[in-house]
């Protein structure tokens, strides 16, 4: 398929999406998410692509939603149009995604980074929620998302001010897995999101599912939920071969990767 606002490329077993509208800084406007969605949707049904790896460019992974596009919007026209649903059907892709962010996350690009399963960030990435300073706030599952990840008092501090997090203090803070040279972000992405490719999607895919659910339920609810997934993980043939694999000291072979 082509796209006209992303690039989306697959590299051995991982899919790579790139955000391509360097003019705009990679505002996201509508018609950048369907493509985006539609680009995820492909991969996640693609047994030959085990981990999706979404990223920008070094100046900018998104500086935020499309904000000419939005600005003469109406409240009812959004409600009808359904704005920004297109971010919640990314977050129900299932194959594991990583963000390798460099230079500004900010709104909307923030909480694209966060739809992801982790962000993985270069030393310039620079997070932010700037949306009050538009008269608006985050739209994008940002108040919540952000919340949950790095805690009210940063994450209010962050959306009532429009303060912007460098990668530093966003890795101390638990938003990001790690931080990386920027110069190495996209070999390093690639290199993490290989490993997760290496193994059977079905269970990454699981496990994915598994911790995902600590952020919709109780403890009890959640770990119930567990049980039930990795008994599931015993009914694939992939179990069995990883288990067989260590038992004879070798490598595993999954079929399913
Ligand atoms: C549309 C954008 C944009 C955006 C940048 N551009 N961000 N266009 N929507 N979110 C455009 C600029 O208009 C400009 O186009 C070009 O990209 C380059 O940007 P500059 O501002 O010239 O670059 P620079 O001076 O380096 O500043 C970078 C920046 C600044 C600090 C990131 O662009 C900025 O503050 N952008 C907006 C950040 C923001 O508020 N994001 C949240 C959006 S709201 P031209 O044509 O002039 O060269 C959101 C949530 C929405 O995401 C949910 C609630 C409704």
């Amino acid at each position: 398929t082509a796209y006209s606002l992303i690039l989306a490329e697959q590299r051995g077993r991982v899919g790579l999406i790139t955000l391509n509208r360097p003019d705009a800084l990679n505002a996201l406007s509508d018609a950048m998410g369907r493509e985006i969605l539609a680009a995820a949707r492909a991969f996640d049904v693609d047994p030959g692509v085990g981990a999706i790896v979404i990223t920008g460019s070094t100046r900018a992974f998104a500086a935020g939603a499309d904000i000419k596009e939005m600005a003469q919007k109406s409240s009812v026209e959004m409600y009808q149009l359904d704005w920004f649903s297109v971010w919640d059907s990314l977050a129900k892709v299932r194959t594991p995604m990583i963000a390798a962010v460099a230079g500004h996350a900010l709104g909307g690009g923030c909480e694209l980074a966060m739809i992801a399963d982790f962000i993985i960030a270069a030393d310039n990435a620079k997070f932010g929620q700037p949306e009050i300073k538009l008269g608006v706030i985050p739209g994008m599952g940002g108040s919540q998302r952000l919340t949950r990840a790095i805690g009210k008092a940063k994450a209010m501090e962050m959306v009532l001010t429009g303060r912007v997090m460098g990668a530093a203090e966003a890795e101390q803070a638990g938003l990001v897995a790690r931080v990386v040279p920027v110069e190495s972000l996209l070999e390093d992405a690639m290199a993490t999101a290989a490993v997760i490719a290496g193994m059977s999607k079905p269970v990454a895919m699981t496990a994915k599912e598994a911790v995902n659910a600590a952020y919709e339920s109780t403890l009890t609810e959640g770990v119930r939920l567990e049980r039930r997934l990795i008994f599931s993980c015993f009914a694939t043939e992939d179990q069995k071969e990883g288990m067989a694999a260590f038992t004879e000291k070798r490598a595993a072979e999954f079929k399913h990767r």
